[in-house]
């Protein structure tokens, strides 16, 4: 009989940007089956109001949930923002978001204390991220919101003069406040790595709030004995509330690996 190990682990996110936390999940759990949900209809996220997000999201884990998955991933900053809260009483399996381990991360590798955080529109709004340090003495936390970073990255443009002003321009009042460690309070934004580090100089820690995701993840899977053995070779399937081949596409490019079983869930399933 399978047993809730066997099932997989679903991942969600607006769009692309979540496919940077399941390329980690499974880098460090390949044993792993994923789902993967991708709500490319109705994104981007990060514009939206909070309240829309937070629908949305329910919405698409609920349908994640009753699948058949043995553990749930927000795969989204705006996302996690919009249903910290209570997604964790929403779902009887555990439920693995991005922002508090990001926040925890940063509070521990900060130095002199005045952390940043580059996130959507949505997630700066929330406040998500103000919430998670309130309650670490010595933390200041400087947000930008950088709305047009998305956007590059999923036409492929990491680099070049323009970006490089946009990044600036963005980066410039966390640089005035001092900080020393940047939690990449996107997804999407991993796939800028390249570019912060370089306007922002070796002194500036860089927190991939998909990482931290994804170490989450194991630690979750693993204290709770869900983890799989080594020895399956873990199945990859992809939803898409879009079109499956611009989601097979702009995937690829994102994360460089081939997106094969890539289907369309639609209106009726989310309701
Ligand atoms: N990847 C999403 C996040 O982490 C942002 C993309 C969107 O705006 O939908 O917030």
């Amino acid at each position: 009989m399978r047993s809730d190990r066997d099932l997989p682990i679903g991942i969600f996110d607006s769009g692309f940007g979540g496919l940077t936390v399941a390329r980690a999940v499974w880098d460090q759990l390949p044993a792993e089956d994923v789902v993967y949900l991708g709500d490319t209809a109705r994104a981007p996220y990060g514009p939206l109001p909070i309240s829309q997000v937070r629908e949305y999201a329910l919405e698409c884990l609920d349908l994640l949930d009753e699948s058949g998955v043995k553990a749930l991933v927000i795969a989204c900053n705006s996302a996690s923002s919009a249903v910290l809260r209570d997604a964790r009483e929403r779902y009887d399996v555990p439920v693995i978001e991005v922002i508090l381990p990001a926040a925890r991360r940063a509070v521990k590798v900060t130095r002199t204390g005045d952390v940043g955080v580059i996130c959507t529109t949505a997630t700066a709004t929330s406040q998500s991220y103000d919430d998670a340090v309130a309650a670490v003495p010595g933390v200041r936390l400087h947000t930008a919101a950088c709305p047009l970073f998305v956007d590059y990255v999923e036409r492929g443009v990491t680099g070049g003069s323009e970006l490089l002003d946009v990044a600036r321009r963005y980066l410039a009042p966390l640089q005035l406040e001092g900080i020393d460690t940047l939690i990449l309070g996107c997804t999407h934004y991993p796939l800028l790595t390249g570019l912060l580090s370089y306007v922002l100089g070796d002194g500036v820690t860089l927190v991939s709030s998909s990482e931290e995701c994804a170490k989450q993840v194991y630690a979750q899977l693993t204290d709770l004995g869900l983890a799989r053995d080594a020895g399956h070779v873990g199945h990859r399937r992809f939803l898409t509330t879009g079109d499956p081949s611009r989601f097979s596409g702009i995937g690829h490019r994102l994360i460089g690996t081939e997106l094969n079983s890539v289907d369309q869930v639609v209106g009726a399933a989310l309701g």
